[in-house]
């Protein structure tokens, strides 16, 4: 991976109908702390993430509040981006498909696929799920039993003149693209369902559609209709990076979006993009590198909703910010999240279990053992690695694996295994001092030096595990940072700015003499309230 090469991540854009939850706050936590990753590897990377306006559901909303749909939309797009501030997103650039530079390329590009041969008009009659704005087949619309799949509204059956997209013609372009590149979509098990599905055969799509009130992006030519919500939201990643400054990133490395959502963006889009493709000055233009889908979270065991209570809505994120802070929840997002095939569970329990472990009693207190004890025995200066210590041997080479396992799962978007694998640095540190016990080394001044050596390991350990940790718990790794003397590090990261993966996990790099600083518990252990 070359260091200055352009590296573009975009994260689903989110319906304006309501407010974020965890599931868009996840969503682009994931993004975020991979962007994050790819910045501490030098790379020049473009996060996206932003929010979907026209659909129909929003117009619904705004209506029950007496609003127009632009001011509920407004309303609801100033809380997603204040959200992802609040949470510490590092996205490049927040997309509104309302905005005017959205709503033009748009136009422009279903312009030029009227050009291609792949529209034409026609009438299309199917069942309709009004949550998710998308005809299901009829095949499926049975097997659902009729009803949406996501929120069990009954399905309804609809006819629209339309125009159409000729996603049939792509069926054989598509399935050649999985197999020359079973990467384009993660995780496999997804790619299977889409392969399948594909061999099914294709229908073609309405990429129009009429009767929205006005609201959407008017279509080119047709002003009785409106660009589908649908395409209109798909083009965001493109409409976004589709300037001088900005076109090299495209096509994007990842599309992370989660299961819901696969069929646009794993068959629909690439097929759009390759009708495009074939069109003058839209040569650039390809489908991405990879569309990863990641699964659901459920809430204390059952599927998240309003009427249990389970509902995990920003109320209750904020709350877990405020009892733990931000980057503990970041931390159980990452560790224990959906980003395989099956749902996570996200329980208070498990959340408490995980802080306490992992962070109070596992980093937090290795950090404070090792710098409490360079206070103590060394007046707080790092001391030197001078003499050799028989069982210090295995650490440094714990350091060497650890980190290229953490980025081997970094690259595969394995948040939790390459959260794993910072973790193990830190129990390793923890093993070698029940191991080789300093505090009771240091009673024999002849031992001091070997002390001194296992004091220094252990802060490298550390450091490294610090620096590993950075994407998942970017302020309490600079407050750790600040505790090691590695201000420098937080410096080169400032304002979306590269780090040195490479350098920074190179063993040695602590320099003796280094004040090291103890200050409060970076994970204080939480008590839970008595009842
Ligand atoms: N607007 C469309 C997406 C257009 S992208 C070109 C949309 N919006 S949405 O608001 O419904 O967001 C769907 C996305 O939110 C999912 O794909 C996923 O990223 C996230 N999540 C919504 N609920 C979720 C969970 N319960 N768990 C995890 N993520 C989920 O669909």
């Amino acid at each position: 991976m070359s260091q200055t090469q352009p590296y573009y991540i975009t994260t689903p854009i989110y319906y304006v109908n309501d407010q974020p939850h965890i599931g868009h706050v996840y969503s682009t936590t994931v993004a975020d702390i991979v962007a994050r990753y790819r910045r501490l590897c030098g790379q020049d990377v473009f996060f996206l993430t932003g929010v979907d306006e026209h659909a129909a559901k929003v117009v619904d909303a705004a209506a029950q509040r007496g609003l127009s749909a632009q001011q509920w939309a407004d309303r609801n797009a100033e809380i997603f981006e204040q959200t992802f501030i609040r949470f510490g997103m590092s996205n490049n650039d927040f997309i509104r498909t309302s905005q005017d530079r959205h709503k033009t390329r748009v136009q422009q590009y279903v312009q030029a696929l009227m050009q291609s041969g792949d529209v034409y008009q026609g009438e299309y009659e199917g069942w309709y799920d009004a949550g998710q704005e998308e005809y299901v087949p009829d095949n499926k619309a049975k097997e659902y039993d009729y009803k949406s799949p996501i929120n069990g509204k009954p399905l309804v059956k609809r006819a629209e003149k339309n125009y159409f997209f000729r996603l049939s013609k792509y069926q054989h372009a598509l399935l050649s693209q999985l197999e020359e590149n079973p990467q384009a979509v993660q995780p496999d098990a997804r790619r299977n369902e889409v392969v399948a599905r594909i061999r099914e055969g294709l229908n073609d799509v309405p990429i129009s559609r009429t009767g929205a009130g006005g609201w959407g992006i008017a279509f080119p030519g047709d002003e009785q209709h409106a660009i589908y919500v649908w395409i209109d939201a798909l083009f965001n990643y493109l409409t976004t990076v589709d300037a001088d400054d900005r076109r090299r990133y495209w096509p994007a490395d990842v599309h992370l979006i989660a299961k819901d959502i696969l069929w646009f963006h794993a068959v629909i889009w690439p097929a759009v993009l390759m009708a495009l493709h074939q069109r003058p000055g839209y040569e650039w233009v390809r489908p991405a590198h990879q569309v990863y889908a990641h699964s659901f979270w459920i809430s204390e065991g059952q599927k998240m909703s309003k009427s249990l209570g389970n509902f995990v809505d920003l109320a209750k994120l904020d709350h877990y910010v405020a009892t733990f802070g931000l980057d503990a929840l970041r931390f159980f997002l990452a560790s224990s999240g959906p980003l395989g095939v099956n749902d996570s569970d996200f329980a208070e329990a498990r959340f408490i279990d995980v802080y306490n472990s992992e962070l109070a009693n596992g980093l937090g207190n290795c950090a404070s053992r090792v710098s409490n004890m360079t206070g103590r025995y060394f007046d707080g200066k790092l001391p030197a690695a001078i003499v050799h210590v028989p069982e210090s041997e295995p650490y440094a080479n714990a350091a060497t694996g650890c980190v290229a396992r953490y980025r081997q799962a970094m690259d595969k978007l394995q948040l939790d295994k390459a959260a794993a694998a910072a973790m193990e640095l830190v129990r390793a540190v923890d093993s070698y001092i029940e191991k080789t016990q300093p505090f009771k080394m240091i009673k024999d001044p002849a031992k001091k030096p070997d002390v001194a050596t296992i004091l220094y390991q252990c802060a490298e350990c550390i450091r490294i595990a610090s620096v590993l940790l950075w994407p998942i718990m970017p302020a309490k790794m600079e407050q750790l940072w600040d505790r090691l003397g590695c201000s420098s590090y937080t410096a080169a990261l400032a304002n979306r700015g590269r780090g040195d993966l490479d350098a920074w996990t190179q063993w040695g790099r602590l320099q003796p003499d280094t004040p090291i600083q103890s200050g409060d518990p970076l994970f204080p252990r939480y008590q839970p309230p008595k009842a």
